[in-house]
Formats: C-alpha cells, structure tokens, sequence
C-alpha cells in the first residue's frame, strides 16, 4: 500500500509522522499554511474552511469547502486539497501575486478587517464559485431568480451565489453586509482558471488507507465487504463518515480511538436511486449531495436541508452519521420518521431492513449491532402531499433545534386519511407522535380538528429544561407547529 499523503496546493506531502487523529486544520498549520485559522474547533465558525476536490454532481469535479478542523488528515490520504494561500497566481519564485477573483472582491469591498475569519469565508466563497449549476440571474432563460425550490431565491445573489454557501462562516468584526457585497459581486470562472479547468477531470480515487502512527490506526477500507470484516475484528473501532460528530469529540473532549474506520468513499453507500415503491438513499452521500440529486423530488427533505447546520457541515454530514449517532436532537430523524423511512443495515452475515421507528432504542442506543453499518435509507413512495419540517431555534441557520417536529398528511376531499408525525428534542429518543397521529386520522381537516389534535400533541413525549429551552416552551411548540401547519394548508399566511 502506497504511503498516505494529501496533495496541498498541487504539491504532495506525506502525512507522516502527524498523528492519527491529526486534523486537517493541524496538519496544514504545521506546515506553514496558517491561513488555515482555528476559530472553534468544533465546526461552527468556517474560520478552518478548506477546498477539497470531490466526485461532482453535475461534473467530475465540484471543490467543496469542508471545516478543516473536523476532519482527520487521514481521511483525505490520496486527496487534493487547496487553501486560500492556494487560490491565489503565484509567481516564478512561488509567492502569492495575483489575488484570486474571490479574494479580489472582499477586498476592494472592504470584506475583512481583522482578517482572522477571511480565509474561511474565501474558501466557502470560492467552493460557491465554482458551483457548476451557479447561473446569474440575467443568464436563465425564463429571466427568473437563481434561487431554489425552498423560497430562499431571495438570499442568491444576481450572480446566483446561494448566500447559504457562507451559513458556517461567522465574522466578528466587519459585518457582514461588505462579505454580501463581495459573494454577489463575484463574476463567473474564466476558461483558462485552472482551479475550474480541473472540475472537467475526474477526482482522486478514494484511496483504502492504513495509517498507522503511535499505536493508533486510521483504516479506510476499499469495499463494504472489507468494512464489515474489519469491524467484526475491531469491535473498538470508532466509525465515521464525515466526521462532524467525531471530530469535535477529539478536540472538544480529548477524546482518541486506537482505531477509526472511514466508510464515507464505499462506493456501497454512495448510491442513490429511486424505484417504484421507494428511494434508496446511500448512508454515505453527504446532506449536499442529496439535496443536490434529488432536487427537491422529496419536498419534507428538501425542507429540511437549508435548516441542517450550515452548508460547510452539509458538505460532510452524512444520514448515515446523523443517525448513527442517536441524538435525540438530530435533524433528520424527525423527518425520516414522518416520512415512515427504514434502514438497511448491514454486517458480515448479511443486511436486514430495520423500520426507522423500531431503530431508537434509548438515549443514544439503538438496534444496529456491533460490526453493524447503515448502508442505505429507504424512503417508501408514494410520498405524502402535505408535508412540514419546523425546527426551533434560536438561530436560523447553524444551529441545534431545541424541538423538532415533522409532519406528513395524506387529505382527502377535507379528512385527513393518513398522518405520519416526527419528535425531536421532547424524549430520550426521536418519536413518532402516535397519540396526535390516530386524534387526527379520519377526522376532517378543520381548525376544531388541528386545535384538538394539537393538545394531544403538547402532551406527546417528556421534554426537559435544559439550557436550550423550557419543557413548557417545548411543549407549547408542538402545539404551535401543528396549528401553524393547519394555517399554511388553509390559507396564505406570511412565513
Ligand atoms: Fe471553527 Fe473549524 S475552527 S469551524
Ligand atoms: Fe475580523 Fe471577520 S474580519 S472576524
């Protein structure tokens, strides 16, 4: 097996002797590209955004902009990678000369001033500029907005940049109306950039790694018969996908596994397919990914997209990390459960479908066995027609919920025939609201109906005090997201 290394900048280095859980943000620092900033360390600035060059949706190629500071240096072993002293023409002797477009605008538009954010947002920018699908409004050919079937198109600017490109990159000091000046201003990829030249050739394989360092292993197996093999071995073995989860766990909490095991590249998780009866959704495609493939074919999860965390962590974030790891306040189980998902899991004897609300088991717990890996979700069709995904918070973007809730209703000439409802944030466990579900099937779809079902709903599940919010406040917001469902199907009410 060829030694890791990362290609940075278009010069390959070996990741040898960093440490298995060396991120990519340390690696990349220690070898002088500081431009690469420590903000947070735990996924929520941007500060550490990086470029990574990754299989496209629409080309062979899309640059996408992940945190730096999540992600472990081994798992981009055989990976190009460019930061933002890379964005830049360097001259005959290697030094930066030329600013890139990208960094061009923020500063002629006075987008930085400390500077310490700017890299960060530079790179999420430059991932959005490269966009393949970014089409300025006067270039569409129905003259409409660029913006996307969620009702954000307000938020894109005339030259298509989707301003949620920058939903993880904060800044503390310039403001960030000149940051908007600078994404809306930037122009589209010459023919001769080579940064856009490159999207044309294919990725770089995913290479299967075996790093080895201080008695700590980061393993990458090529196939899932591998995977699977390898974690009945090492029933240690801590697995990740994007590793949003994992990475703020090493450096928030110290924590270290003597072995990890990446399955996000198994080419057996990275299908995406719709059948007759149901859409099978590989564990490993990232949240962007799939909004991007399905695009919008399945309306409560394009909902649900804009409200996970920020586009750097959609970039990375998987489904089949999001419910592998349990949290009772995950995004996308309220919505998987009102969609009556199920899972497929699979292990060295084979695979079995697990119904999504059979899965949680406990805090953190659920069915998957150990050696077990979520291979695939399975969403049956045909889909519900009148479906929504509340997620409270305190923040629009870049948060976590203090309840979620998720709703999809089959109505038939005015009564209700079917209701599927999802909890978030009001149990041990995401849940489905059976109670609300048989107070609202058959029962005609009036104010009386949604006003008598939303108490029952108040009363579904135990929700907690906790820093985040009140259980009164949470139980009043079930109620809320059912009468406000009932509003929106009855009559134009501003969001
Ligand atoms: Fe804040 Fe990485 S340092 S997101
Ligand atoms: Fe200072 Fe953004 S320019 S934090």
């Amino acid at each position: 097996m060829v030694a890791a290394r990362i290609t940075v900048n278009g010069k390959e280095t070996p990741i040898s002797p960093a440490p298995a859980h060396t991120t990519v943000l340390d690696f990349l620092r220690e070898r002088g590209l500081t431009g690469t900033k420590e903000g947070c360390a735990e996924g929520e600035c941007g500060a550490c955004s990086v470029l990574v060059a990754r299989p496209g949706v629409d080309r062979p190629t899309d640059w996408v902009a992940v945190n730096a500071c999540l992600v472990p240096v081994a798992a981009l072993d055989g990976q190009e990678v460019v930061t933002s002293e890379g964005l830049a023409t360097a001259d005959a002797s290697g030094t930066p000369a030329v600013l890139h477009p990208v960094q061009e605008e923020m500063a002629v538009r006075g987008g930085s001033q400390c500077g310490f954010c700017t890299p960060g947002f530079i790179c999420s920018m430059a991932s959005e500029y490269y966009r393949p699908d970014r089409c300025a409004h006067a270039d569409r050919a129905d003259g409409s907005g660029s913006g996307p079937a969620d009702g954000s198109g307000s938020e894109h600017g005339p030259n298509g940049f989707d301003l949620h490109a920058l939903s993880g990159n904060l800044c503390r000091c310039t403001g960030y109306r000149p940051i908007r000046d600078a994404a809306y201003a930037v122009g589209m990829p010459t023919e001769d950039d080579p940064l856009a030249q490159r999207r044309e050739q294919s990725p770089p394989d995913p290479a299967a790694t075996a790093y080895t360092q201080d008695d700590s292993a980061f393993l990458r197996p090529g196939t899932l018969a591998d995977a699977v093999r390898l974690l009945r071995e090492r029933p240690d073995a801590v697995v990740v996908a994007g590793s949003t989860d994992w990475g703020v766990e090493v450096n928030i909490r110290s924590r270290r596994a003597n072995c990890v095991v990446a399955v996000d590249r198994l080419p057996e998780l990275r299908a995406l397919h719709a059948g007759s009866d149901h859409i099978e959704i590989g564990a490993a495609q990232t949240l962007t990914e799939i909004e991007r493939r399905l695009d919008g074919a399945v309306p409560l999860l394009a909902e649900l997209f804009p409200q996970f965390a920020s586009r750097l962590i959609r970039n990375s974030a998987t489904l089949g990390g999001n419910l592998g790891t349990g949290s009772p306040i995950g995004d996308s189980p309220p919505v998987l459960l009102a969609l009556e998902a199920s899972l497929v899991l699979a292990d060295a004897d084979g695979e079995r479908e697990v119904p999504l609300c059979d899965y949680f088991t406990g805090y953190r717990q659920s069915v998957r066995r150990p050696g077990e890996l979520i291979r695939a979700v399975r969403v049956p069709l045909p889909l519900s027609p009148v479906t929504a995904f509340h997620k409270i918070a305190k923040r629009r973007f870049d948060d976590i919920s203090s309840v979620a809730v998720a709703f999809a209703l089959d109505i038939e000439d005015g009564t209700v025939r079917k209701a599927r409802i999802g909890l978030g944030g009001v149990a041990a466990t995401p849940i489905r609201a059976l109670a609300t579900e048989a107070a609202l099937e058959g029962e005609p779809w009036t104010e009386r109906t949604a006003e008598a079902a939303a108490r029952v709903l108040r009363a579904e599940g135990t929700p907690m005090d906790d820093h985040r919010a009140s259980a009164g406040y949470r139980t009043a917001m079930l109620g809320q997201s059912l009468l406000k469902l009932y509003a929106r199907t009855t009559e134009a009410v501003p969001s």
